[in-house]
């Protein structure tokens, strides 16, 4: 077992009010020795070649450990992934997040022009007909999201993936973004043309 337990002690103002908590932290190191079966799909550094799987090196650690839980907790359905995390306790899923996101995560590159154009209107502006926010207030003019807050970082993610997710926010397929629904309330905004455009511009962003 290689608990990494951090003791905090705060201590508040007056004398002798001083309460401890436990604290579990992710050791990336420790991480790595524990993602051997994750590699076949997402390769070995977290950035998958193949856009049928999710690059996942330097999402967030934050977002990376939320995920795992819900997909360990079947709150996110990832059927590929299917019994995968059963074994792995809390301490190792806090492991791997730390792992992954300490990868460095690889840019893609944009392909369609015109789509990219119409994806970045959508990314930095929002749509103030439909009242779509631009993705830029959570997820940072650069893709690379906002960790402490759990948005993930998106640049350079595989279209295609980023595509899906959106769809499945929007049919509430997926719906493990919290009792807010920010991601389902966006999602729902979006036409198939607009989840194509931000989806292509996405992948290139950096
Ligand atoms: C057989 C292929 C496969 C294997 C092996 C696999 N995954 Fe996945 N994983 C997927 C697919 C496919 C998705 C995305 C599913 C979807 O569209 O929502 C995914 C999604 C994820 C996500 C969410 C990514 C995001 O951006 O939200 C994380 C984190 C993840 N996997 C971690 C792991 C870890 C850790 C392991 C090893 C313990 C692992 N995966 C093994 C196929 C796999
Ligand atoms: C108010 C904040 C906020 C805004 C604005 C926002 N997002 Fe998100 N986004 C989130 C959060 C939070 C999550 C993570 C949900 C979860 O925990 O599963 C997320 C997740 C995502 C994901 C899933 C990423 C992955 O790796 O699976 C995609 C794709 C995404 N957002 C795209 C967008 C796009 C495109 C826009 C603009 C049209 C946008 N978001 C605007 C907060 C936001």
């Amino acid at each position: 077992m290689n608990k990494l337990l951090v003791s905090l002690v705060l201590s508040l103002g007056m004398a002798g009010s001083a309460y401890a908590q436990e604290i579990l932290v992710g050791d990336a190191e420790a991480g790595a020795g524990k993602v051997a079966i994750c590699a076949a799909c997402h390769g070995p550094d977290g950035n998958s070649l193949s856009a049928d799987f999710p690059k996942i090196a330097g999402l967030g650690e934050k977002y990376l450990y939320k995920q795992l839980n819900d997909i360990k907790a079947g709150d996110r359905v990832v059927i590929e992934m299917t019994g995968m995390l059963n074994n792995l306790d809390e301490q190792d899923l806090r492991d791997i997040a730390a792992f992954y996101d300490g990868q460095t995560h690889a840019p893609g590159v944009a392909n369609d022009a015109e789509l990219v154009a119409r994806g970045e209107q959508i990314y930095r502006g929002g749509d103030l007909a439909t009242g779509l926010p631009a993705c830029t207030g959570c997820h940072s003019p650069t893709g690379k999201g906002n960790d402490p807050a759990g948005y993930p970082l998106l640049s350079g993610q595989h279209a295609k993936y980023i595509a899906t997710q959106l769809t499945s926010f929007r049919e509430g397929e997926r719906a493990n973004d919290g009792e807010s629904m920010v991601m389902r309330t966006i999602a729902s905004r979006l036409s198939n043309k607009d989840i194509e455009a931000v989806s292509a511009y996405i992948q290139g962003l950096r």
